[in-house]
């Protein structure tokens, strides 16, 4: 139940250790004024503030103004504690320029060039509807009500000058960011988070997941860029697969964790060792291989994905899969690389289809009170 800090030199929802609940949503903005959006950002970090304290979004409160009007928070998390929540912001590249190519804030100059659109990968199936975004809000948290709560609160202040894209649901983080945690698992049942970047490799972080003074504008400097992915998972027919093919797949075994080279869920895959008839024991098209850094030109990435079930498809199959979420230093260095690879050749495509992709650049944190999500940008 406890409050994670909100103010300090890297925003919280990061190498914060997972939580276990995720409500993503990412928002057109639908106003033209400037000033109209920096005075939404401004009323968005006052009630983030408030409600990762655990307190209601306004400082009158769901019960506490005149009757005759709309309470400035909705109620239903009255009396329930922080929960670990945190609220991560992003802005994706159509604040820059829209759709139709218009600088409506006055800002082109200042967007990353890691902001590039993400390229077409090999079986993408992207639905539009569902990706992309001006705005994102990543709210993680212990309790989903927190999360949904405080998601419906941010949408509700920033009615007329943002308007939901879409959201996503959230459950069982399939990350572990620190080596406090355990690793959980994936809808394949697998451990998922074993060779993740964690909170404590403070010097592989620098390298890998925070933005540099001079790697772009000065406003994204230590901050990170975030990567959003829904994976949907064809359950149905992984479940009709053996369990030495997932393991061949994954390249680690299903219960331990372990590489197939190791005993020990940490211990360092072997790519090189080779079985009796000299054929690779990982092999070439296995999922840890392919995403493995000594095969990506050493690009690394905080991966922070949840587990979602959409109910069904109407076709006798649940609507389930990865939201896969990854933080880095520069997407197109590393994010992309590796789903190239990906997308080229790992078996595991067969039974995953990827169906919505965001980009978001997230600002380094909030230091002082007085400051807000729209200052250092706009
Ligand atoms: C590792 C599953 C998609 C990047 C792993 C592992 C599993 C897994 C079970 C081994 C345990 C671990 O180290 O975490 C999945 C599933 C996916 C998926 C089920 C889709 C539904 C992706 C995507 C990327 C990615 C889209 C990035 C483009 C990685 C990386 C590793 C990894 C970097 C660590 C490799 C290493 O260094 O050993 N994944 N993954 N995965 N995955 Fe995925």
């Amino acid at each position: 139940g406890d409050a994670v800090p909100f103010y300090g030199a890297r925003q919280a929802g990061i190498i914060t250790p997972a939580q276990d609940r995720l409500h993503f949503v990412a928002f057109d903005v639908i106003t033209g004024k400037k000033a109209e959006l920096l005075a939404m950002l401004e009323a968005w970090t006052a009630a983030a503030a408030r409600m990762t304290a655990g307190l209601d979004a306004g400082t009158i409160g769901a019960v506490g103004g005149i009757p005759e009007a709309p309470p400035d928070d909705t109620g239903e998390a009255i009396g329930l504690p922080a929960s670990g929540l945190t609220l991560t912001i992003g802005f994706g590249p159509g604040l820059f320029r829209d759709a139709g190519g218009k600088d409506r804030f006055g800002i082109a100059d200042r967007k990353p060039q890691a902001l590039a659109d993400l390229p077409h990968f090999p079986g993408d199936a992207i639905d539009p509807r569902i990706s992309g975004g001006d705005i994102c809000i990543q709210a993680c948290a212990h309790d989903p009500q927190v999360a949904v709560h405080a998601v419906r609160n941010l949408a509700r202040i920033g009615m007329g000058v943002v308007s939901v894209r879409w959201s996503q649901l959230g459950f069982g983080r399939t990350s572990s960011t620190s080596v406090s945690q355990d690793t959980p698992r994936n809808l394949f049942g697998f451990k998922d988070g074993t060779a993740n970047l964690k909170a404590e490799e403070t010097a592989l972080l620098d390298d890998h997941l925070w933005v540099k003074p001079g790697d772009g504008p000065e406003w994204m400097a230590g901050g990170s860029y975030l990567v959003s992915r829904k994976i949907r998972m064809i359950v149905e027919t992984w479940d009709r697969t053996s369990l030495v093919e997932q393991e061949t797949i994954v390249g680690r075994t299903k219960g331990t964790g372990a590489p197939l080279t190791g005993k020990a869920e940490f211990d360092e895959p072997d790519f090189a060792a080779v079985d009796g008839e000299g054929e690779p024991v990982i092999a070439l098209e296995a999922h840890v291989r392919l995403a493995h850094h000594s095969q990506n030109s050493g690009a690394r990435m905080l991966r922070r994905g949840y587990n979602y079930v959409d109910g069904s498809d109407g076709l006798g199959r649940l609507d389930a899969g990865l939201f896969f979420i990854s933080y880095q230093r520069d997407p197109h260095r590393q994010f992309v690389p590796v789903q190239t690879a990906l997308a080229r050749k790992d078996v595991m495509n067969e039974y995953i289809r990827h169906v919505s992709s965001g980009l978001f650049a997230c600002p380094p944190g909030l230091v002082a009170a007085d400051d807000h999500w729209g200052r250092a940008l706009l």
